[in-house]
């Protein structure tokens, strides 16, 4: 019996539907940069080491160069490319650049991914390793520098640009914070309406 190395796979990748050949060796990075021409995302280590190509897998953050592309197949895929509103960026984006969180900005496809990985994990009350309380009484910390830092610790940055990176991670989580507290506050009042 002769054993197929390839497929035919169809990826939806923000919001768009690719089909194409793949080896099945073929990491999510290598399918999105060398046969999608997806290259925002950014290949560092290959190894799972510096977060260069961190992707989000359903809204949660995934290292693509240790992610097969098969495996990916029927996952919500969202890279760098996809996280704008069409021509409003994302608050993370926004505030990276009103901060200056890079300098060659290689690592920052993968930082501001991550970003919204962590400020989405942080609002539904995820504990990390500096969490000091971790009961679930004690509710959410609060997102201070040594939780950014503790939570952004898997994505390197060559160029030192970390001081940068926590204030615009800590600014985004404020201002999409504020916004869940006004929509929540619009939907009491239609209910009351
Ligand atoms: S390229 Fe994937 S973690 Fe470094
Ligand atoms: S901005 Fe250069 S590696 Fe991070």
């Amino acid at each position: 019996m002769v054993l197929s190395t390839s497929s035919v796979i169809t990826l939806k990748i923000n919001g768009e539907k690719y089909t194409l050949p793949v080896d099945h060796r073929t990491t999510l990075l290598d399918a999105l940069r060398e046969r999608l021409d997806l290259t925002g995302t950014k290949k560092g280590c290959d190894q799972g080491q510096c977060g260069a190509c961190t992707v989000l897998l359903d809204g949660r953050r995934a290292v693509a160069c240790l992610q097969l592309a098969v495996a990916a197949e029927g996952r919500d895929i969202t890279t760098i490319e996809g996280v704008a509103d069409g021509e409003r960026l994302h608050p993370v984006q926004q505030a990276f650049l009103d901060l200056d969180g890079y300098q060659c900005g290689y690592c920052t496809p993968g930082q501001i991914c991550s970003a919204i990985g962590v400020i989405e994990e942080h609002a539904a009350g995820w504990p990390s390793a500096v969490t000091e309380d971790v009961r679930p009484e004690a509710g959410p910390p609060s997102l201070t520098a040594e939780e950014i830092r503790e939570r952004m610790s898997g994505n390197l940055c060559r160029c030192g640009a970390y001081v940068s990176i926590v204030e615009a991670v800590a600014r985004a989580a404020e201002e999409q914070a504020d916004e869940r507290r006004l929509n929540a506050f619009e939907d009491a009042k239609e209910v009351v309406a």
